[in-house]
């Protein structure tokens, strides 16, 4: 029996992953918190005949779709319109954040909890803040959601081959992401050494780098001020929400492991990716093992392969980093 929530449930994102996760067999029971119009949604997904049971909260009853969460899911918040980057959103998504993981911490003290909202960067160190406030920290079970970066950078590194030779479905195998989930933080890797070098030899390296980088951009234009990337982020929140779930139910893996963005000092692997990335920075996104649903292990070999542009591209992203850290950080601290 597991019990997922979603928080911000009636939303751009919230609604299609809700629908995904209504679809999970690993789901027995959904529940669904929006300020606005959860109950409607999720009595529409309750039509659905697959087993989970779908149920709807409205803003008098968060601590009731909190309780007995195994997993919540946070995609509450506002998205960005055209002009803006994710750490304009801060200042809104930043309160929004505190409150929902402060209400999961007093509800649903042990469940693993997700993170979409932007500016993920720094609404992960807000979330962990608040936690370590209320003493009930669990850093393996704070996780930000970086999966849409991985997927752009899989379907993008198939269009720049040309996708008829190269297609989706097998980049898969060949690139992940690491770093953070704003601009340039974003480093995507390219693991496989001859599909990096025909990127290079052909002169399209750089542009796609920049193109995994800034994506998110394509989608808040083409929306023309009405949000930004909702249908991929719901399938990219759901490839993520599924691994934990397939780990909660001791099920392998179908997929290699997926980045997610966790606070280093407190897992296994943390503070020697630190050291190896010579960084002082405590949170980074890499990929994670699970185990239990929680996050056991952040990987680090796949710095022994990394090229001298990718190098490049982490320093970059280093430096950037720590800034948003520090002001998701200093926004719990200034609370005090
Ligand atoms: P949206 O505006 O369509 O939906 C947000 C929902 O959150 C709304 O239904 C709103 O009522 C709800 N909400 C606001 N405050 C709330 C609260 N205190 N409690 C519960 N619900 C609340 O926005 P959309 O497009 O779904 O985006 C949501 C967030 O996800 C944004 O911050 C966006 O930047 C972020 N995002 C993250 C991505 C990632 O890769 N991690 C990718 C794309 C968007």
């Amino acid at each position: 029996m597991t019990k997922v929530t979603v928080l911000g449930a009636a939303g751009g994102i919230g609604q299609p992953l809700s629908l995904l996760l209504k679809m999970s067999p690993f789901v027995s029971t959904l529940a669904l918190y929006d300020l606005r119009l959860a109950p409607g949604v999720a009595r529409d997904l309750s039509h659905i005949n697959t087993n989970s049971k779908c149920k709807g909260f409205d803003k008098e009853n968060l601590p009731a779709a909190l309780e007995g969460a195994h997993v919540v899911v946070i995609p509450a918040g506002v998205p960005r319109k055209p002009g803006m980057t994710r750490d304009d959103l801060f200042k809104i998504n930043a309160g929004i954040v505190a409150n929902l993981v402060a209400a999961t911490a007093k509800h649903a003290p042990n469940a693993r909890i997700l993170i979409i909202s932007n500016p993920v960067n720094s609404t992960v160190p807000v979330a962990c803040e608040t936690l370590k406030r209320s003493g009930s920290f669990q850093p393996g079970k704070v996780m930000g959601v970086t999966t849409l970066d991985v997927v752009r950078a899989q379907t993008f590194l198939s269009d720049a081959l040309g996708g008829d030779s190269y297609s989706r479905e097998s980049m898969k195998r060949h690139v992940t992401v690491v770093g953070g989930h704003s601009g340039s933080t974003i480093v995507p890797l390219i693991t496989d050494s001859k599909l990096r070098a025909k990127l290079v030899n052909r002169r399209l390296y750089d542009a796609y780098v920049h193109r995994v980088q800034f994506g998110g951009d394509e989608v808040v234009e083409a929306k023309q001020g009405a949000g930004s990337a909702t249908l991929s982020m719901a399938l990219a929140g759901f490839h993520f929400t599924n691994q934990v779930l397939r780990s909660i139910h001791l099920e392998p893996l179908d997929v290699a492991p997926l980045p997610a963005f966790v606070y280093l000092p407190g897992i296994e692997g943390g503070r020697e990716l630190q050291a190896k990335l010579q960084t002082q920075a405590e949170y980074f996104a890499a990929p994670v093992q699970l185990s239990r649903g929680d996050v056991a292990r952040v990987e680090s070999q796949w710095l022994e392969n990394i090229t001298d542009a990718e190098k490049k591209s982490l320093a970059t992203c280093l430096g950037e980093l720590d800034t948003n850290i520090q002001k998701g950080r200093r926004f719990v601290q200034s609370k005090l």
